[in-house]
């Protein structure tokens, strides 16, 4: 396990998963009934951008820097940016939240955030990161088990994050599996699966895998920085969601062309498409 989210932090890739997550959890909030967050890969909790390893990359430049202090920010945004304020007060952008501090943040007081992290260290960290919050659970077991350990939820409503370093060339059958597993325990939850887009002709088995996956609505959403065609570079990234709150198709259709053209960095662009509808 050699992946360390701390050179990636903030990046385009986390821009869009981190702003879809505070909508999804938003649209899941419209219920007064209680839900649960998943995050079966979670990481530190949360980032130093000013640390030795968000520096050495500078990734979040291209990525949460061009939000950060913008008048035009579309509404959709607001939760994503509360939370960055709230953790840099005095306006310099230096701290920020990994999904389990943006999912711990915007949840409400009656709803749990459980959290799996397998990297020794980095799970160490995310508990410290995390204590002190009772709705929290931290574990540090293998990500691929967390469906079938933690599913179903008392609540029987779920949001499900699915966020692997994608070293292991299994990886996306993994997720694949893992979104199965799960709505065979709880039909309703709602995955999200994030994943890397380099070349689209590496995807074309893992969206047949998404098609063939009997969830029962499944939703992608693709944001580009680059042409699909630039060689060695996270040119984009992805997000499958299956039973997608109903809202949140509308609302990314009004936010992704403006997420292109802030991202954008050679070439911004996006798509998003039904691969099973209803
Ligand atoms: C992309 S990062 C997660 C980022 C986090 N979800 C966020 O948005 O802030 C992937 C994480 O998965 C962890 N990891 C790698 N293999 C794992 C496994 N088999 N089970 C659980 N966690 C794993 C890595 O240590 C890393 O922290």
């Amino acid at each position: 396990m050699n992946y360390r989210h701390a050179f990636h932090a903030g990046n385009h890739a986390d821009v869009l998963k981190h702003i879809v997550l505070t909508r999804l959890i938003a649209l899941m909030s419209r219920k007064e009934q209680p839900f649960a967050y998943l995050d079966t890969h979670a990481g530190l909790g949360l980032y130093d951008l000013q640390g030795d390893q968000a520096t050495r990359t500078g990734e979040y430049l291209e990525g949460v820097a061009r939000l950060w202090g913008r008048k035009d920010l579309p509404a959709m945004t607001a939760d994503y940016m509360q939370v960055l304020h709230k953790m840099n007060p005095d306006g310099q952008l230096r701290y920020y939240p990994g999904s389990p501090e943006l999912a711990r943040r915007t949840t409400r007081a009656h709803d749990r955030v459980l959290l799996n992290e397998k990297h020794p260290e980095d799970g160490v960290m995310l508990k410290a990161n995390m204590k002190g919050d009772r709705r929290v659970a931290v574990h540090l077991g293998e990500g691929w088990h967390v469906p079938r350990a933690l599913l179903p939820v008392a609540e029987k409503r779920a949001v499900m994050l699915i966020d692997p370093p994608f070293e292991k060339l299994d990886e996306m059958q993994r997720c694949v599996e893992s979104l199965k597993d799960a709505i065979s325990r709880m039909r309703q939850t709602v995955v999200a699966i994030w994943y890397p887009i380099k070349d689209k002709r590496q995807l074309r088995r893992f969206y047949q895998d998404l098609a063939a996956s009997g969830a029962p609505k499944l939703l992608q959403v693709e944001l580009f920085v680059h042409p699909l065609d630039t060689p060695n570079s996270l040119n984009g990234s992805g997000l499958a969601i299956a039973n997608p709150p109903w809202g949140l198709e509308e609302e990314l259709r009004e936010l992704l062309p403006w997420l292109a053209k802030t991202l954008g960095q050679t070439q911004g662009g996006w798509q998003m498409e039904w691969i099973i509808a209803e």
